[in-house]
């Protein structure tokens, strides 16, 4: 089976045919999906029924796996399971349950684990139970959005850094969500604001829902910043709309996407996701 393509939007994306991860994917296709990964920064396999241990040791052919934060469901395991099922019970969760309120800042535009100091280059994310309608995933290139910022401002942005802070981020959401063991377990991490792809030498954006503020900078006129810098990469040219079916393995590049979840109907429908998390190489800033 030969590796094939098809781009899903005009600025990034890529639906990938000819691969069957359950079967096994030889080291050229592997090499093949790793270029597009570079290049495509948003994969999207279909009919991939897989189960944990296929995901791990396909995700592992990219790097070291991150564990999960000590929040989630299986925290310390290398799958992160995004559900609004009860694992105990295998019922639907109440919609108030703290599980759906935190699992809800999943649909603020956000790139993963970029509140830790070294944050994820990859995430897939495996579609085990989809609802039927809505719970779409959308993604956003930080690429296009830097390529379009005017010169001056890209002048500007180059060489700044952004704290990224995880108790901030879920603070937007409700003020009790973060307890102090977790406060120490994910303190503010320094990132950088523009980043470069090491095989292809693209540029992009690079902030999101977890960027507080820019270091060295008013924390309110740098948070309008990021935020604005935000609203150029989502503008819907720059945007894939992922429509889940079950079996659908979706991988993207957390270095340079935005990604958030959209919201459907979790007192009616079940949605279990299960993701692996490919760690980065090293700091983005000092
Ligand atoms: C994630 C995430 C969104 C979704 O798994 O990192 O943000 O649609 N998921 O479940
Ligand atoms: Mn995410």
């Amino acid at each position: 089976m030969a590796v094939t393509f098809r781009q899903l939007t005009p600025a990034f994306g890529a639906e990938v045919s000819g691969v069957d991860i359950a079967k096994g994917v030889s080291n050229s296709d592997f090499a093949e999906i790793a270029r597009l990964f570079n290049d495509y920064s948003v994969l999207v396999f279909r009919g991939q029924h897989i189960d944990d241990a296929r995901q791990i040791a396909f995700s592992r052919r990219f790097g070291p796996l991150e564990g999960t934060v000590r929040s989630n469901v299986g925290a310390g395991s290398e799958i992160a399971v995004i559900s609004n099922v009860d694992p105990e019970t295998d019922e639907i969760l109440p919609i108030e349950d703290w599980r759906n309120v935190y699992n809800s800042g999943n649909e603020m535009w956000h790139t993963d684990s970029s509140f830790k100091r070294v944050p994820a280059t990859a995430s897939l994310l495996s579609g085990r139970e989809v609802p039927p309608e809505e719970g779409e995933t959308e993604f956003a290139t930080g690429r296009a959005a830097w390529d379009d910022l005017e010169d001056a401002l890209k002048e500007e942005l180059d060489g700044l850094v952004a704290i990224h802070d995880f108790a901030y981020s879920r603070g937007l959401i409700r003020g009790d969500l973060v307890d102090e063991a977790q406060r120490r377990e994910t303190p503010p991490v320094p990132q950088a604001v523009v980043r470069r792809n090491p095989a292809n030498g693209r540029r992009n954006i690079y902030a999101g829902a977890h960027a507080s503020h820019i270091r060295g900078r008013d924390i309110e006129e740098s948070r309008a910043l990021l935020r604005s810098l935000t609203d150029r990469i989502v503008q819907e040219r720059y945007t894939y709309t992922h429509s889940w079916r079950q079996g659908d393995l979706v991988m993207w590049d957390n270095r340079c996407c935005l990604h958030r979840g959209r919201p459907w109907n979790k007192g009616k429908y079940r949605r279990m996701m299960h993701r692996t998390t490919v760690a980065g190489i090293g700091p983005t800033a000092a």
